[in-house]
């Protein structure tokens, strides 16, 4: 494992300039397959989940180049492949996001189940209900999911949780089905807006996107388009509680405000500033220990589940006692002992966390146990006297692109080690 070395004790100062975001740049790239013609993308993060998925997307017969710009073009494939390669959708939940995609163009499509994960198990049912609702006849077994449809009909689907990649996955599905499809209960998260974007200039007919109803007429075939990608609201949130966090004053860019309502709700309620710093940006300033807070994770327009792990570290630092209660991801509390390491106070019940608030953290080896979590636990080491480690910062490059350089433009100093760099007194030697 690589390890993260930081310097405590200092405000984050400057400007963090937000990159396209993982959530949407993914679900775009597997409709992409749907068309006959060149797509090409833009503002897309040079992130490993993003390379992962273009492994998957070459694997099934697409020709995908990613240049420096973030600009990606995607030919989709002559032939039409139908088997997703397993050990890169074991890598990667979002794979699955193919399944709807492929079965519609090509009539059918293989896939492994996705593995669970650090957060907690992750069932696909509920893409798997919809898609046998539009006529697909399914098997599941060893592992696999093969499906056929020799074309989907439009259907009337009832979500019985808003899931994000269910609603993404039977809508894209739904786009070339034939008749009309009704998505009830459906998810409401920006990112399904960007890609209902997407879908319509190549053709698609998807209204709804961004209520719980989303009706897509069928169209006989979607044509090529170019498409920029909407701004990431969670590396945006993930920077401003870096600010709050480290008393510090961070002037984000890039950022779409009406995403962040939550979030810019939660650290009001906690003493931090946040104000509008121009077109696209936002000016937040923590000053002395943030107050104590109340978080419930919600689906969008709630609290988001993907910020929970960096209000946990704000919350160690506040005054006070705050209530952690995660509704999404039961199981997603991992972090909580690797912030008690750094000297925060936790108690996890459950679902719910209680943080009684101390004044510093301090200097400890710890371990990012996932994505998002990684992302807290850095900038919650630069609020401490320190200097942490923390071991796997290769986890939150799946998601954040240039993480550390970014958080280094703010004046945090990060080094990042290699797995075999040698360390005395938690102290890199040697830097990579
Ligand atoms: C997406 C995001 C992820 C975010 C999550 C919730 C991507 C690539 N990932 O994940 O960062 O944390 O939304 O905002 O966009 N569920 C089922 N059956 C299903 C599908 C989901 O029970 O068929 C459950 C899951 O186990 C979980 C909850 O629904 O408890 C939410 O999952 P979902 O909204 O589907 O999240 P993802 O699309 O996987």
């Amino acid at each position: 494992m690589q390890g993260m070395w930081i310097r405590g004790g200092r405000p984050l100062r400057g400007v963090w300039r937000v990159s396209g975001a993982k959530n949407a740049a993914l679900k775009m790239m597997a409709a992409a397959l749907m068309a006959t013609e060149k797509c090409v993308i833009t503002d897309v993060p040079a992130i490993n989940d993003v390379r992962t998925m273009m492994g998957v997307m070459r694997h099934l017969g697409a020709d995908v180049q990613l240049h420096p710009n973030g600009r990606l073009d995607i030919v989709p494939p002559a032939v039409d492949a139908w088997e997703a390669p397993e050990h890169l959708v074991r890598q990667m939940r979002a794979s699955v996001l193919v399944m709807g995609p492929v079965l519609a163009k090509t009539g059918r499509v293989r896939i492994a189940l996705p593995g669970g994960c650090a957060i907690g198990p992750r069932p696909i049912d509920l893409h798997l209900r919809g898609l046998r609702l539009m006529g697909a006849r399914i098997v599941e077994e060893r592992g696999f999911v093969e499906a056929h449809a020799a074309r989907l009909r439009g259907a009337e689907i009832q979500l019985d949780f808003p899931s994000v990649g269910a609603t993404e996955n039977l809508m894209m599905a739904a786009t070339l089905a034939t008749g009309t499809t009704v998505i009830r209960n459906a998810a409401r998260e920006p990112e399904i807006i960007d890609l209902q974007t997407f879908l319509n200039s190549m053709g698609a007919k998807v209204v709804g996107a961004g209520t719980d109803t989303i009706r897509v007429v069928g169209v006989e075939g979607l044509r090529g388009a170019r498409h920029a990608v909407m701004p990431d609201r969670i590396e945006a949130g993930t920077a401003m509680v870096a600010a709050a966090v480290t008393g510090g004053d961070i002037v984000v860019q890039n950022v779409i405000p009406e995403h962040l309502e939550a979030v810019t709700a939660k650290l009001r309620e906690a003493g931090v500033e946040v104000a509008p710093a121009g077109p696209g940006g936002l000016r937040v300033r923590g000053s002395g220990r943030p107050r104590s807070f109340y978080v419930r994770t919600q689906p969008h327009p709630g609290f988001p589940t993907d910020m929970q792990p960096q209000f946990m570290a704000l919350a160690s630092v506040a005054e006070g006692s705050s209530i952690i209660k995660e509704t999404v991801y039961t199981s997603r509390m991992k972090h909580a002992d690797e912030l008690r390491r750094m000297g925060a106070d936790i108690v996890v019940d459950g679902s719910v966390a209680v943080v009684r608030g101390v004044e510093r953290l301090t200097g400890a080896v710890v371990e990012a146990p996932d994505l998002r979590a990684g992302a807290a636990l850095v900038p919650a080491g630069r609020a401490g006297d320190g200097e942490p480690v923390v071991e796997g910062p290769e986890r939150s490059d799946r998601g954040y692109e240039l993480f550390e350089e970014k958080l280094q433009a703010v004046g945090a100093e990060v080094r990042r080690m290699a797995e075999d760099t040698p360390v005395a007194g938690g102290r890199p030697l040697v830097s990579v």
